[in-house]
């Protein structure tokens, strides 16, 4: 059987990356693919209990080595609970954010050096990595502005712009440094134009 392939969504808040994975997800059901769609943190249940201490106001000022043990802790839990017995089985992962937000936030936004993400990196996922992550990129400023169109701000949501363009910049970097794995997506642009480039992206990973 075919391995199925991991696909990440990336981008700071209110970059739309959430709006795409559901048609990106019927479009490959309609070619005969076997899809999940998923998110972190979260995506099994003992990472959805952790998601909620990462996102909850009321933890404000949560050490930033605490924060990112964390992260980890839901993403051991989530790899090992949905996303490698979906790839075992042949099916196609769509993940809401993975390590690479882990980077941009508590890399760029907490300031957390990068080597020390890897070590965990390495030591939760071993030499898994996504076949091909999608940046979706835009100004901190109108991504922000669309989020808090939302609702009440979780704990990320509540931070600085300046804490979005580290962000973004380390996203953008990240791509840069591998463009054989990313992809940056101009996430200004309305929905159906982005899905519709998705769509055009996708079609070679899926004859490859
Ligand atoms: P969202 O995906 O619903 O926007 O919310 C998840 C929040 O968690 C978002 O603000 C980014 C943050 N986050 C991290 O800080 N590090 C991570 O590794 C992940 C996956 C998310």
């Amino acid at each position: 059987m075919m391995r199925g392939r991991f696909i990440t969504f990336e981008g700071i808040e209110g970059a739309g990356k959430s709006c795409q994975i559901g048609p990106l997800a019927d479009w490959l059901r309609a070619r005969g693919r076997g899809v999940i769609t998923t998110r972190e943190p979260g995506g099994s249940p003992v990472a959805e209990r952790i998601r909620t201490l990462l996102l909850d106001r009321d933890n404000a000022g949560m050490d930033g080595i605490a924060e990112l043990l964390l992260v980890f802790a839901a993403r051991a839990e989530h790899l090992a609970k949905v996303i490698a017995p979906a790839l075992d089985a042949g099916h196609w992962v769509l993940c809401d954010r993975f390590t690479d937000a882990t980077y941009a936030y508590q890399g760029g936004g907490r300031g957390v050096a990068p080597a020390r993400i890897g070590v965990l990196e390495d030591l939760v996922q071993g030499d898994l990595r996504p076949d091909l992550t999608l940046v979706f990129d835009l100004p901190p400023a109108v991504g922000l502005a669309r989020a808090r169109g939302r609702g009440a701000p979780d704990r990320f949501e509540s931070e600085r712009l300046t804490f979005f363009e580290a962000a973004r910049a380390v996203y953008l970097e990240r791509a840069l440094g591998c463009p054989e794995r990313y992809r940056v997506l101009d996430a200004t642009r309305p929905l159906l134009e982005v899905t519709a480039e998705i769509t055009r992206l996708i079609a070679p990973v899926l004859d490859a």
